[in-house]
């Protein structure tokens, strides 16, 4: 470390909790649903808009700011050695329900790090990067953490520029309409080592008191959609013995996958959180039906099990009703477990910081177990006031933010700084 003031000032150095909390606010008030969350769909103009905005608070702070292929932005910030950098980060995008801490904090934070090291004059021997990744909460363009799998080589550019979202547009032509089809290759350089502040999103660090979430890893993620075509019919004078109703196949698949989970039990969660019907009307038996279907488990063996289940109970509903059913398969992610080294990390600087800790798996998938694939990676979970996220009600308190991200400053500066000899 070669801050003048010696080692000591940057044992010291604290975050400005002030400036976070009001870019958080500001970031969070674009796409503001008016009930405290927010609303940025990946590529959209709100999207854009808050882009925009994180970009300049980078070029403020002199950042060197790239944009890649699939509109990944990267900052760095040099180190007094050339090489890899140390890499935070996390998304900006939010789902349609979202609220404002939902990837910004990682973000955010890592901004608030970095002007943190600049205005006390703290060099590090690594460049440090902050870096959000498009579309990670694959609400609308599937699969989720889509920008960190391009960047860590998972898929290919032009093939992620053909997918075409909910809204039947081209994810490659939304970019170049936000303007962030950006030049810099993918897949992108692999970093010394990246960490993620996020919010846990779940109950567990509030109901155990705990301030601090070492995270060991991220479950498995299994997301499909099925389509059920039937026969559209009167609602008062077919007999039920006659019926095709690709509506009852979706209300059943709900029920199969809520019982599927229950006789499984431990991490085994499923959710059937989109539904469609055709023609949707009250006195019409639905014809066609689509549903998905998301299944998670932090073991991979479990979650092959409750997909088979699930397979087996979709043929049975769709032939007791007469259906053909089709499936498409939209996400599916292994359970990642993350780098021992760096989990430790955020334990034993937690730990130095005065912070009570917990070890636990993330139930949400992150941009973190993507970078896992290229560097060391690991995660640092703060409270969900409640366990509530996907939800404008979404909060996490600000002493909580404050302590995640000094623990994120810490970890930066001394993944930055130490000697490759020995680790
Ligand atoms: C995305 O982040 C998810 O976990 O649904
Ligand atoms: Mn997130
Ligand atoms: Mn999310």
């Amino acid at each position: 470390m070669s801050d003048a003031r010696g080692v000591h000032s940057v044992r010291d150095l604290t975050i400005d909790a002030a400036r976070l909390g009001s870019r958080l606010a500001e970031l969070g008030a674009i796409g503001a649903t008016g009930d405290g969350g927010c609303a940025r769909l990946a590529l959209t103009d709100e999207d854009r808009a808050g882009r925009d905005l994180v970009v300049t608070w980078m070029h403020d702070l002199g950042l060197d700011v790239r944009v890649d292929g699939i509109g990944n932005v990267v900052a760095t910030r040099p180190g007094t050695e050339p090489g890899p950098p140390v890499m935070c980060g996390s998304h900006i995008d939010t789902v349609a329900t979202g609220g404002i801490f939902d990837g910004n904090l990682g973000v955010l934070s890592g901004l608030e790090v970095l002007e943190t090291l600049e205005r006390a004059g703290v060099a590090t021997r690594r460049p440090l990067a902050v870096a959000f990744f498009t579309d990670e909460e694959g609400s609308r363009f599937s699969p989720d953490m889509l920008g960190s799998l391009v960047y860590a080589g998972g898929m290919g550019v032009e093939g992620a520029h053909d997918i075409v979202g909910i809204d039947g547009r081209r994810l490659g032509d939304e970019l170049a309409r936000i303007g962030y089809l950006g030049s810099t290759p993918c897949p992108g350089q692999a970093p010394y080592a990246y960490v993620e502040l996020h919010i846990e999103q779940g109950p567990v660090l509030e109901r155990h008191g705990e301030v601090i979430g070492a995270v060991t890893g991220v479950q498995g993620i299994s997301w499909q959609e099925l389509t059920f075509e039937g026969q559209f019919n009167h609602a008062g004078t077919t007999p039920m013995a006659y019926r095709h109703d690709a509506g009852f196949a979706v209300a059943a698949v709900a029920v199969a996958a809520r019982r599927i989970a229950a006789e499984l039990g431990g991490h085994q969660v499923a959710t059937v959180g989109k539904i469609g019907l055709r023609p949707d009307l009250v006195n019409v038996v639905a014809g066609h039906a689509a549903c998905t279907v998301d299944l998670r488990n932090t073991d991979e063996a479990v979650l092959q099990e409750a997909e088979a289940l699930l397979a087996d109970e979709v043929s049975c509903i769709a032939a007791a009703e007469g259906l053909s059913v089709a499936r498409r398969e939209l996400a599916r992610f292994a359970p990642v477990e993350f780098d021992q080294r760096i989990v430790d990390l955020v334990e034993s600087t937690a730990r130095e910081h005065g912070h009570s800790v917990r070890r636990l798996p993330s139930g949400a998938g992150h941009d973190a177990q993507m970078l896992a694939r290229m560097c060391p990676s690991g995660m640092i979970f703060v409270p969900s006031v409640g366990g509530v996220s996907h939800n404008p009600a979404e909060r996490t308190l600000p002493e909580h933010v404050e302590a995640g991200a000094n623990v994120l400053l810490h970890m930066l500066v001394r993944l930055a700084d130490e000697d490759l000899v020995g680790r």
